[in-house]
């Protein structure tokens, strides 16, 4: 791929420029133009005269002959100083360059010598052989190394964060981020070859009903009144589909003041989608053709059509909404091996309307006792009261809880020859948790996990509701998620028991996406606001716009959103979202580098008709 647009017609300097055939050392180079990028430079190249500008990665200084790794956006190119075709004092200057320093060097394209060739680096079969070079940007010490030896660990991630400018250097962030911007386009192609049109959706605005999770910026103008930074574009998109946009995407960026873990962000960025006349099938063909083709651009290929699951089975097979399927390792239902036991554990759950459910583990058998102490662990930080162990040995079951069974409770449990079964037992809350966990750390414990291997999955079905401790409905997705058509008469009555026509793309236990049919009709969304607790009044503040809006003439409509940055990630092959986001925040919500947040000063905050809060 050609990088930059240099064409000979436009930027190769002219041949007669005495600035790129003079020799002399002190010459001052005439442009700062390049004619090549250096790591750009490939055998064909042999033969040409080139000026380049780049970052010194690193130099070895071998009994007068200098190397110089020079470093630019497109890679690495080996620079040879040699008094045979370099002045003696250039090489010599050369030699004492520091490192990142930025240099224009100019010379000639060269093969290399073929036991000189390096078959790791993309322009290993050539070198650039230097008549001259000047120094452009003087570099101090750098506070971090950019360039690392085989096998050296990258310094901390905190000194990195803080360095951000040095760790940007670094070739595999650069990657990172060329793939980012590759996939960018190839999203806005995809959608725009689909009749989607990008629209830009406002930054300001207001702040969400239940805005624990907002962002809030004073208004100057308006005393004691806030905007919000959007969540995401939800809103927004629905009224462009009400307005008869048909069609829309948008690369928008999100903020959310929640929690931070490895996958999620404050600031992060979505693939928004929203289409009108369509059903849950259309907005599935339409993703899976875009992630192929996100896929195609990394270089691999990927199912046409995913997988799906209703939420249902998912939870009862895997304990989570979002289960890695790349193994089997699946829960099972072991209440009624233990039903009618007197084993105090289970007789009370059981008594209770729990259940005891888990996992067999193929080989777990040989797991040590310290290894099941800490998969125990596991299991009661996710809320479990312990975990039972069971297995079959010379005697019959073996096991704590193996005497309280019955000969035809052992037989329902049927645990076979090398295999281990782990059983907890409670509620679902307890169960499903406790269980996800312990099959996760099992799967990794007993590489069981096929590290190649993308299992794309839909979960459908998703409850409408979720019923909170405190005995309220909240939205699983949000309040504007279509109920599904079946189930519109439990929607007073068994309010739990209504699904949405809302789906999730799941990849290898990572949500990547999430979307829905939303509610088009006015009347059905209110009645959905009043169960979650909005009276008619309070929805009218706070979802008017959205109400009238549907009462004006809303097509049916639906949409999807997807992580960009999580996509990013997988297919960068990073381990963190920080490694394909060019200014990311840390767990604690801080840009290091730029070190914000940062205190305002007093007579900002009046401005802003704010309190001090540190006064
Ligand atoms: P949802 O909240 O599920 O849906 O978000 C969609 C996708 O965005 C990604 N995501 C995040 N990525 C990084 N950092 C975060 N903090 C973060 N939070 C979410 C996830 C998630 O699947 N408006 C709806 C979509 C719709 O219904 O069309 C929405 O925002 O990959």
């Amino acid at each position: 791929m050609q990088l930059l647009n240099l064409t000979p017609l436009d930027t190769l300097i002219d041949p007669h420029d005495p600035a790129l055939t003079s020799t002399a050392s002190t010459s001052r180079f005439a442009t700062a133009k390049r004619t090549h990028l250096g790591g750009e430079l490939r055998s064909s190249h042999v033969g040409a005269k080139v000026r380049l500008g780049g970052w010194v990665h690193r130099t070895r200084n071998l009994g007068g002959i200098v190397f110089l790794d020079l470093r630019d956006r497109a890679g690495l190119l080996q620079v040879s100083f040699d008094p045979k075709w370099t002045a003696t004092d250039v090489t010599e200057r050369a030699g004492r360059l520091g490192l990142e320093t930025v240099v224009m060097i100019e010379g000639d394209v060269a093969a290399r010598p073929t036991e000189m060739r390096n078959a790791e680096m993309e322009t290993g079969d050539i070198e650039v052989r230097a008549r001259d070079f000047q120094i452009v940007g003087p570099a101090e010490t750098p506070a971090i190394p950019v360039a690392r030896g085989k096998g050296e660990k990258l310094p901390a991630e905190e000194l990195r964060l803080k360095h951000r400018d040095l760790d940007l250097r670094r070739p595999e962030l650069q990657k990172n981020l060329i793939l980012r911007h590759k996939l960018q386009q190839t999203t806005r192609r995809f959608l725009d070859d689909r009749g989607y049109l990008e629209i830009e959706t406002p930054i300001l605005s207001k702040p969400a009903p239940s805005g624990a999770r907002d962002y809030v910026v004073p208004s100057r103008l308006h005393p004691g009144e806030f905007y919000a930074l959007p969540q995401s574009p939800q809103v927004y998109k629905q009224l462009l589909m009400i307005s008869g946009y048909d069609r829309y995407c948008q690369i928008a960026r999100c903020f959310r003041d929640e929690d931070l873990r490895a996958d999620r962000q404050p600031e992060f960025t979505q693939i928004d989608i929203e289409a009108s006349f369509v059903g849950p099938e259309d907005i599935f063909s339409l993703t899976e053709g875009l992630l192929a083709a996100l896929w195609k651009d990394a270089g691999h290929s990927i199912p046409p059509t995913f997988e799906r699951l209703r939420y249902a089975d998912v939870m009862e097979r895997f304990g989570i909404d979002r289960p890695d399927t790349r193994y089997a390792l699946e829960l099972f239902d072991a209440s009624d091996a233990f039903r009618g036991s007197e084993f105090g554990v289970t007789k009370s759950v059981l008594a209770t309307g729990g259940r005891v459910r888990g996992l067999k583990v193929p080989g777990g058998t040989g797991l040590s006792r310290k290894q099941l102490d800490e998969i125990e662990g596991i299991a009661r930080s996710a809320g479990a009261g312990g975990l039972m162990r069971l297995k079959r040995g010379s005697a019959g079951l073996e096991g704590p809880a193996a005497k309280f069974l019955s000969e035809s409770g052992v037989q329902r449990l049927g645990v076979g020859e090398g295999e281990l079964c782990l059983l907890v037992a409670g509620p679902e809350q307890v169960t499903n948790p406790a269980l996800d966990r312990v099959r996760q750390d099992v799967a990794k414990r007993l590489a069981l996990v096929p590290e190649n291997k993308r299992s794309f999955l839909w979960v459908t079905d998703f409850p409408l509701f979720s019923r909170e401790a405190d005995g309220t409905l909240s939205s699983v997705h949000h309040p504007f998620t279509s109920p599904h058509p079946d189930d519109l008469e439990l929607l007073d009555s068994q309010p739990e028991k209504v699904r949405a026509l809302a789906y999730d793309v799941v990849l290898n236990g990572l949500e990547l996406g999430g979307g829905s049919i939303r509610i088009n009709d006015p009347s059905l969304q209110r009645r959905v606001l009043s169960l979650l607790g909005v009276g008619a009044e309070d929805a009218q503040m706070r979802f008017g716009f959205l109400l009238n809006a549907l009462s004006a003439g809303a097509p049916p409509h639906g949409g999807i959103a997807f992580g960009f940055d999580r996509l990013a990630m997988v297919l960068a092959g990073a381990s963190s979202l920080r490694d394909v986001i060019a200014f990311p925040k840390t767990t604690a919500a801080r840009a290091l580098f730029e070190d914000a947040p940062s205190a305002v000063p007093p007579e900002d905050l009046r401005e802003l008709h704010l309190q001090n809060m540190t006064s």
